[in-house]
């Protein structure tokens, strides 16, 4: 299968292509510079060119809290950019797969919260997580072949992500201050990527939730993180409300992978045997400059 990514050049983006190549496809990557997916012409070209059996969307505005002070951006990308690369997918009867985000679901979790499912009512807060939800709905008006993937808390090959900061900041002895009340699954690119190349060689079309098994605070991956690297370093759990983010976020968070196992999907690792797995294969490259403050 031939399978343009567009926004090649980012986290997820990079491992897709790799993980694409070790599957068997023949990937074409868009960085932004290739394909502009605000840009009709531009995405238009790119399907006709690259004439691909699916397109994935890895290209958004994923700057949450900065999205709060440039809405436009976000939802011009996010959004708009979105239905564009959808409309160009539906006229040339290629299925898209788009990647979506948790932060779709809102604060409303009574009692003991469950993981969300494909079949519950997005809530989002804040303008990356509406930015977001309009570019699934906008996805799913254009009426083409879509999957929509919805995933969790990406740290992925050259970040930035989270593990990758908490590293540099315990290696510059930056003070450690961690929200601990936000509850999520963190999620290796390189799974997610394997899982991705999966759904797209099937028909299951529709939403899927993919994510690392299991469920953490920021706090709990932070402290993971400087174990498996063997750093000792304090840090502080902080509430959110201390923390005082611009952006609101989901207090709970975690997706409920079991439509895509149903359907066969490879399961992703336990979140902590994949972050294990991400920092041991990163020691002497991405984790190594972290430390050294690169
Ligand atoms: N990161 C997370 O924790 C997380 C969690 C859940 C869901 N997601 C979703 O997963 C997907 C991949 O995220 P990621 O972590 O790989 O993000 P990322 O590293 O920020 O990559 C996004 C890529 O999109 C590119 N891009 C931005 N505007 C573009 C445009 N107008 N046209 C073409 N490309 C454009 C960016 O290029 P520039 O860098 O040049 O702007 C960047 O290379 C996104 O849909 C994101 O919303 C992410």
């Amino acid at each position: 299968m031939r399978v343009l990514v567009l926004g090649a050049g980012g986290q997820l983006g990079k491992d897709l292509l790799t993980a694409l190549a070790v599957s068997g496809h023949e990937a074409i990557g868009a960085a932004r510079s290739d394909v502009d997916v605000t840009d009709t012409s531009q995405v238009r070209a790119a399907l006709t060119r690259g004439h691909p059996d699916r397109v994935v969307n890895c290209a958004a505005y994923t700057r949450v809290d900065q999205a709060e002070s440039e809405p436009e951006l976000a939802f011009a990308i996010n959004r708009d950019g979105a239905g564009v690369v959808a409309g160009a997918c539906a006229e040339a009867g290629v299925p898209l797969c788009h990647i979506s985000t948790d932060f779709v679901f809102g604060q409303a979790v009574e009692g003991t919260p469950r993981p969300w499912r494909t079949t519950d009512d997005p809530e989002p807060q804040g303008v990356y997580a509406k930015s977001k939800r309009e570019g699934e709905v906008a996805c799913q008006e254009m009426g083409g072949p879509l999957y929509l993937v919805r995933t969790s808390w990406l740290y992925g090959n050259r970040g930035p992500n989270f593990p990758l900061a908490i590293l540099r900041a315990a290696a510059a002895r930056r003070e450690l201050r961690v929200v601990s009340d936000q509850v999520g699954a963190p999620t290796w690119t390189r799974d997610l990527s394997t899982a991705i190349c999966w759904l797209i060689s099937t028909p299951h079309l529709g939403i899927h939730h993919l994510c690392g098994q299991g469920a953490t605070t920021w706090y709990e991956f932070a402290r993971a993180t400087l174990e498996e690297v063997g750093i000792q370093a304090r840090i502080e759990p902080v509430s959110t409300a201390d923390w005082g983010a611009a952006a609101p976020r989901p207090r709970y968070s975690v997706l409920d992978n079991s439509r895509f196992l149903e359907l066969g999907g490879p399961a992703l690792a336990e979140w902590r045997s994949e972050l294990r797995d991400y920092l041991g294969s990163e020691r002497d490259g991405a984790v190594r400059a972290a430390l050294s403050g690169a």
